[in-house]
């Protein structure tokens, strides 16, 4: 047998393993569905360990195909500006019956003010979940699951934790458990089940986001500490706690838009100028700068794809001009591909849209962004 057919059948028992514990308890519960015998009391038990179950199988095949897309390169994130904090709770609550019938205690803590991610809300729930489950089966019962938010200022990052006090992971296993189906036990026999691919997901598509996934443990039975670092902003100038779409895109500002293309310009600015900002149309990319310096506008838009000076270059000039430096740069390209968006993120642009570019979309990240209002000239 090659060693590639020893690691096929290697993993196919695995995954036959993972399936067989659910669809036990799914067969052993509908068994006893069908059971006039069975009171309503222990109906109720019955759905809610269906409920779980299913779950973990709706996980596990997820989880599956995401390995697999992956590979390939073939996820791509559905990115939006919100706020972190209520996302992390979401992840936490539906993790909470989970960790109770482990009885283990689940604790949230987050700062007093509101970060701001652009995030795929989907994928980073995802991330959250699989940490979480980690934790809990990791963690014997009586054991305690710690969630934490903080924001590193200087550096501009959101600090998310999970921590657990379970059986923790030796050092010489800590490099490797991001690796494709590693697993400190990988034996049959594991009171654990999983195949080794949660936190193989979960790192790609923190990178995805621009962050990075990190673990740290004392040691075997000192418990774990999954460390999750995402670009984010913190909100310095109060909006209200929980300002509708409508009301931050309702923020009045000033406006440049620079796009070459003439009836596009003037398209965007009549719906800029609908939601209350006041805008000023620039169609030569190297009369930009100066219009930029005599306007000090709140927000910029700038096309990319622009004859003698593309968005790109411009967006670079703007950034060295001391009067401009901190002036909300928004992207908009013709293309909706990922590599684009990281490059006009990675470039001096604070966001990035795709033409045609929703209105009301564009509107609110304006209204969010200039409220936000971040320091001068400071890179993200
Ligand atoms: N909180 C934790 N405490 C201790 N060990 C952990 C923890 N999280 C992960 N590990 C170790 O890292 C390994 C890999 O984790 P990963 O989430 O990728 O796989 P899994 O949980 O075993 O299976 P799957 O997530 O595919 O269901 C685990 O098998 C375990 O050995
Ligand atoms: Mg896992």
């Amino acid at each position: 047998m090659t060693e590639l057919e020893r690691q096929r059948d290697e993993f196919l028992a695995m995954i036959a393993h993972e399936l067989r514990n659910p669809m036990a308890a799914i067969q052993n519960a509908s068994g006893l569905l069908g059971n006039p015998n069975v009171g309503a009391q222990m109906r109720e038990r019955i759905n809610k360990i269906l409920g779980r179950q299913v779950k973990g199988l709706a996980r596990l095949v997820e989880d599956l195909l995401d390995t697999a897309r992956i590979t390939h390169g073939k996820i791509e994130l559905k990115t939006e500006l919100q706020e972190l904090g209520p996302l992390v709770e979401t992840a936490v609550e539906s993790a909470r019956a989970n960790a109770k019938a482990r009885e283990q205690a689940l604790e949230l803590s987050q700062p007093p003010y509101a970060l701001y991610v652009e995030a795929d809300a989907e994928r980073l729930a995802q991330v959250l979940s699989n940490l979480l489950h980690n934790a809990s089966k990791f963690t014997p019962p009586g054991g305690a699951i710690t969630v934490g938010v903080e924001f590193e200022e200087d550096t501009d990052t959101a600090v998310l934790s999970v921590r657990d006090t379970g059986e923790g992971i030796p050092p010489e296993t800590l490099p490797k458990i991001f690796d494709l189906f590693m697993q400190a036990d990988n034996t049959l026999g594991r009171v654990q089940g999983g195949l080794g691919i949660g936190l193989t997901v979960a790192r790609r598509l923190v990178q995805m986001h621009g962050g990075t996934l990190e673990a740290r443990s004392e040691g075997v039975g000192k418990g774990s500490e999954f460390v999750v670092r995402l670009p984010a902003r913190r909100l310095r100038e109060a909006l209200p706690p929980k300002a509708s779409k409508k009301q931050r895109a309702a923020i009045s500002c000033q406006v440049l838009v620079v796009d070459d293309n003439a009836d596009a310009a003037e398209m965007l600015a009549t719906a800029l100028q609908i939601e209350g900002h006041k805008v000023q149309i620039e169609s030569h990319s190297v009369n930009a700068l100066p219009a930029a310096m005599k306007m000090k506008p709140d927000a910029i838009v700038l096309d990319i794809g622009m004859p003698e000076l593309d968005g790109y270059e411009l967006a670079g000039r703007l950034r060295r001009e001391p009067s401009t430096a901190g002036t909300l740069l928004i992207a908009l390209t013709g293309y909706g591909k990922e590599g684009d968006r990281q490059r006009a993120l990675g470039a001096e642009f604070d966001e990035h849209v795709v033409k045609p570019a929703d209105p009301d979309t564009l509107a609110e990240l304006i209204g969010t962004g200039v409220a936000m209002r971040r320091p001068k000239g400071k890179k993200r």
